[in-house]
């Protein structure tokens, strides 16, 4: 690709604030920060040898990401936008959207014209470029189930380089962005087929009863989306008034063993088979039982909702919300045995 014709890139100076640009809403900055418009504009910002071997960040909405301190680097802000139909047939759309555009925006515009699939990822915050990353997921639906392919920069060449399913490996919480193709590629456009003849999905959790609660006959995509962004916006705070990065840890997997003998000892414990050995257990379950429900120490706690959730109430800093998190984990490890992971990404 030739760095011939960016856009107007924006490179700012040293110590710029990133509190805007995350959403646990931290005060910390960063030595420089680039606003990405279009795939050239990542060419040009690479062509120069000091940011092409500078330690480097890169952000989409900011809302998987714990900031514990000042960051030595270059900041890169995706904001490349577009939703552009490529591809059609009676029964599916492939659409290609950029990697900046907000992935609600994104949903609703599919809502909107009738195409299903994402529809129960309604209100999930971030961008579309993450999505893919960690393979987001809520109330059944995995983004994967509609994922096509993506075009991701090559650092190393300067190239575009398009990835399809197999190639992303994706997993629960999961994908191979996230391990062995790590910092080697800027996601810069994403492919998802949708249908035209929509299958809906209404059997995790409380969907169901939501939608029977909002007096709702007959199924369709914006009802399903109203009901998800209902249980949403129930449960989980909202980053504009609350800094948070949605669920801060995975959901464990444990050895049936394991999970039968917590069942001895604790006989309400939920948990969900995943494999024929194996079962997902609610960390949110976890994390109360331990007595972090609600938790609040100066401006941080433990969304009283929703225990999986680590919160800012204003000026707190990320390094006590890592400790917070660590001091999560070993009591949790202590009472039941089991490890969580953190599922946000801590810098
Ligand atoms: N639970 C409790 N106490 C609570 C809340 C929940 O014990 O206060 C237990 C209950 O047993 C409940 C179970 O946790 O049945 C599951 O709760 P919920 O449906 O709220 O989902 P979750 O497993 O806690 C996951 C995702 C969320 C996603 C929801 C809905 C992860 C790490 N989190 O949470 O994703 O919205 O399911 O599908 O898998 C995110 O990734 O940022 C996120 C919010």
């Amino acid at each position: 690709m030739q760095p011939s014709n960016p856009s107007e890139f924006m490179l700012t100076d040293r110590n710029i604030s990133l509190k805007p640009y995350n959403t646990f809403g931290l005060d910390v900055a960063a030595d420089y920060l680039t606003h990405i418009r279009t795939p050239e504009d990542l060419e040009a910002v690479f062509s120069t040898s000091k940011f092409r071997l500078m330690k480097r960040l890169v952000l989409g909405g900011g809302s998987n990401i714990l900031l514990t301190r000042h960051f030595a680097g270059l900041v890169i802000k995706v904001e490349i936008e577009g939703i552009t139909i490529m591809d059609e047939d009676a029964d599916n759309v492939l659409v290609k959207v950029g990697a900046g555009e907000n992935w609600h925006q994104f949903v609703l515009w599919a809502v909107e014209k009738g195409y299903g699939g994402i529809e129960n990822l309604s209100l999930i915050p971030g961008t579309v470029g993450a999505a893919p990353m960690q393979n987001i997921g809520a109330y059944g639906v995995e983004q994967e189930s509609v994922f096509h392919s993506l075009e991701a920069y090559e650092i190393a060449s300067g190239k575009v380089v398009r990835f399809y399913k197999e190639d992303c490996k994706f997993g629960y919480r999961y994908s191979a962005f996230k391990d062995t193709l790590k910092e080697k590629y800027i996601i810069t456009d994403v492919y998802y087929r949708l249908s035209k003849q929509p299958t809906f999905n209404i059997s995790y959790g409380n969907l169901k009863a939501t939608l029977e609660d909002m007096g709702v006959d007959e199924l369709s995509l914006v009802a399903i989306s109203q009901a998800v962004i209902n249980i949403r916006q129930s449960k989980l705070p909202d980053p504009i008034e609350i800094g948070n990065a949605g669920s801060f840890f995975k959901n464990p997997v444990i050895l049936k063993k394991h999970y039968q003998s917590l069942q001895a000892a604790f006989d309400e414990v939920p948990g969900y088979e995943v494999s024929t050995d194996e079962i997902k257990v609610p960390a949110a379950w976890l994390i109360e039982k331990a007595g972090w429900k609600g938790y609040k120490n100066g401006e941080i706690g433990v969304h009283s909702k929703q225990p999986l959730v680590l919160v800012n109430f204003g000026g707190g800093q990320g390094q006590d919300i890592k400790n917070l998190s660590i001091e999560i984990q070993n009591s949790v490890h202590k009472k039941f045995g089991i490890a969580l992971d953190a599922e946000v990404n801590i810098i």
